[in-house]
């Protein structure tokens, strides 16, 4: 998914060589001022108002408004190449995360509440994301881990594939058409597109062991860390199987809330297992 791959680009790459060409074009001082300059845009209608706001209650119609606005003026700087494509991730990213601050749901986007929660009337507000400050920056990519595991070699892989049947691109999909800047037709009560990427073989009971079987075959490493959660669609013993090729299986658990649509959060384990290549 595309979004994710923002959020990255701005966690790892975003740095204070950034908008300079912007703020200049814009005559403003510093990176503040775009932020200011986005929460001052007049509201507007369009699209994203009418599915999500009208037809469907995600926002309250005046943060839409203001987000719909913050759509068309990102996407005017990039059209007009006053911005560069990760400065545009940056962007959307941030927009991406203001916008869930403020939206009606209980997390996901694959369902908006029945009454309006306090953070959704909550005034939305852009803010840009902060950078992890690290000594180098990072790079993101945004294909299937597959195909990025079979090119190079890894000192650490870090895997967390889906452990269950919701599919990612369902639950986030709104998030994910910000980040296309698309206007698809959308439908149902979640608004869901209807061209909506196919499901990960890590969601489907009859693919995902074979899909693990096939990323950690493809991967060249020195410690992977394959992280699940033990309720998960691939049962333990099949993990400690396939990693059984490895070196010096280690094992860790983390408690974790795990996600459920009742009023009770589910308690999950989820696992950690670590293996060296010779
Ligand atoms: C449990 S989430 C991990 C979230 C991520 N670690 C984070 O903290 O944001 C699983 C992620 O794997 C992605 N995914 C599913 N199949 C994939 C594949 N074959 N290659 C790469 N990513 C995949 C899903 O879209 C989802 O974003």
């Amino acid at each position: 998914m595309k979004f994710p791959h923002f959020f990255q680009i701005a966690k790892l790459r975003f740095n204070q060589t950034f908008f300079l060409k912007l703020i200049k074009l814009l005559g403003l001082v510093s990176l503040e001022d775009i932020a200011e300059h986005l929460n001052e845009l007049r509201p507007k209608h369009g699209w994203f108002v009418r599915e999500y706001a009208q037809k469907r209650y995600f926002f309250t119609e005046h943060n839409a408004r203001k987000i719909q606005a913050c759509r068309r003026e990102i996407k005017g700087w990039y059209q007009k190449e006053w911005i560069t494509y990760e400065e545009r991730a940056v962007l959307l990213a941030s927009l991406i995360n203001s916008m869930d601050k403020v939206a009606n749901t209980a997390g996901t986007y694959y369902a908006y509440l029945k009454t309006w929660h306090r953070k959704a009337l909550i005034n939305f507000k852009f803010e840009f994301i902060q950078p992890t400050l690290g000594k180098n920056s990072g790079s993101s990519f945004c294909e299937p881990a597959e195909s990025l595991l079979s090119r190079r070699h890894f000192n650490i892989v870090y895997l967390d594939p889906p452990y269950n049947e919701r599919s990612y691109p369902h639950y986030y999909h709104l998030p994910e058409t910000i980040a296309q800047e698309s206007t698809p037709c959308v439908h149902g009560m979640s608004g869901i597109h209807s061209n909506i990427s196919s499901m990960s073989e890590f969601n489907k009971v009859k693919l995902a062991k074979q899909a693990l079987i096939d990323v950690i075959d493809k991967a060249r490493f020195d410690l992977l860390v394959f992280h699940y959660a033990d309720n998960g669609i691939i049962n333990n013993q099949d993990i400690v199987n396939i990693l059984s090729n490895f070196q010096g299986l280690d094992e860790y658990y983390i408690d974790s809330k795990g996600y459920t649509t009742k009023e009770m959060p589910r308690d999950i384990k989820h696992h950690i297992y670590m293996v060296q290549n010779a």
